[in-house]
């Protein structure tokens, strides 16, 4: 049964409560850095609900990417914020909400599809954050933002943070192991199927769904790196971070997916995903225990980072030392900040593990690095 998205917004539930911090503390330092792009900047929430709960007060995206823009705004950068709401009775609460602050704002009514075209004008002359946090996975198809991604084609700047309901979709795609297939395989032209395939990008995930071996949990995993996958024939970078409800729940909430043509951004966002995922990790299992008992593969120690940069350059080869920190980052996304990968570089080149053309006391984001093959 479809939820009342009255009762949605009532109180936040606290699992998105990390999805909002992520949003928060990337902001911050990204509006600066875009600016010095020269453009103006946009921030388009397609999804933006009422902008405010109302037993709790707690802040919604709208007035979280507001907050931001404001003080942008006041540091002399042109913003502008288009915030779209499907629903009348949220959109006239989004309304009064965002009504006083002193930069434009775009509060539009209903499906975002039917403002593309203001958000692809918007995106061919403004740097563009597009935020798309649906409730279930079938509000968002994966074509639904071509034509904005597409202005990265002609060198403009657009990000997106991508809220991808993978358990959700799961679960939909499991049901029609029953309802769409013949003899247990999936009917590719059966109209359910046709439509997982506008959400996922593609077909990928009917292999992944019919593997009886899968658990929940794997299935939700491999179809978020389907589309992160997928997402690459726009962003060169994309980070995906895994929401959970509790630490030892194995099957994701959602995946939260950010991808960028900048390891700047890259660098940012992830530092925004590891401090979210450190504060759950603290809020769920350190904290009012004695002794710290978080679980084995979220204790942070220097051998996992350096292993992580040395699988990583053996893998792409010889690189410079920030694309190292980049892809190394995205392979490992919301685990380690960019200061700790800097930090295991420097550790690797100082101990012969990474070759290198620079001595590895201080950051060469320049320098050449390379592989050392073990044993020689
Ligand atoms: C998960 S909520 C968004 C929450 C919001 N990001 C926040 O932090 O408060 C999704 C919202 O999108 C709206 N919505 C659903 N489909 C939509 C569409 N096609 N276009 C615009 N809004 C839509 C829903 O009414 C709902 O308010």
């Amino acid at each position: 049964m479809q939820q009342d998205p009255n009762d949605f917004f009532r109180r936040k539930k606290p699992w998105s409560e990390y999805k909002d911090a992520i949003l928060d503390y990337y902001l911050e330092p990204y509006l600066p850095k875009v600016a010095t792009l020269r453009l103006p900047i946009a921030v388009i929430d397609c999804f933006a609900g009422p902008g405010r709960f109302s037993e709790d007060g707690s802040l919604g995206s709208p007035l979280i990417i507001a907050k931001h823009l404001e003080k942008a705004h006041a540091r002399g950068t042109k913003v502008r914020a288009v915030f779209i709401e499907a629903e009348k009775s949220l959109f006239e609460r989004l309304r009064a909400n965002v009504k006083n602050f002193p930069f434009a704002i775009d509060v539009l009514e209903g499906d975002f599809r039917t403002h593309a075209d203001h958000i692809r004008q918007i995106s061919q002359d403004h740097s563009v954050f597009i935020y798309l946090d649906p409730m279930s996975p079938g509000q968002l198809k994966f074509d639904d933002l071509k034509a904005a991604y597409d202005q990265l084609l002609v060198g403009r700047s657009v990000e997106t943070l991508i809220n991808f309901h993978s358990s959700k979709f799961v679960r939909r795609a499991r049901g029609l192991l029953t309802r769409a297939s013949e003899g247990g395989v999936l009917n590719p032209a059966h109209h359910e199927v046709v439509a997982c395939d506008e959400i996922a990008g593609g077909s990928y995930w009917q292999d992944i769904i019919a593997d009886g071996k899968r658990t929940g949990g794997d299935c939700a995993e491999a179809i978020a790196a389907g589309y992160v996958d997928k997402l690459r024939s726009w962003f060169r970078w994309v980070l995906d971070y895994p929401i959970r409800q509790t630490i030892n729940m194995r099957v994701p909430k959602y995946h939260l997916i950010f991808g960028s043509r900048s390891h700047h951004a890259v660098d940012l966002m992830n530092r925004a995903m590891v401090n979210a995922r450190r504060k759950f990790v603290r809020a769920e299992s350190v904290e009012g225990f004695l002794f710290a008992n978080e679980p084995k593969e979220e204790v942070v120690d220097k051998g996992k980072i350096l292993t992580a940069v040395l699988d990583t350059a053996s893998l792409i080869g010889p690189t410079k030392w920030k694309f190292l920190r980049t892809e190394t980052t995205v392979r490992n996304a919301s685990r380690f900040t960019d200061s700790e990968f800097n930090q295991a570089i420097k550790k690797a080149i100082c101990s012969g593990k990474l070759g290198a053309d620079c001595s590895g006391t201080k950051i060469e984001n320049s320098a050449k690095l390379w592989p050392i093959a073990e044993g020689s």
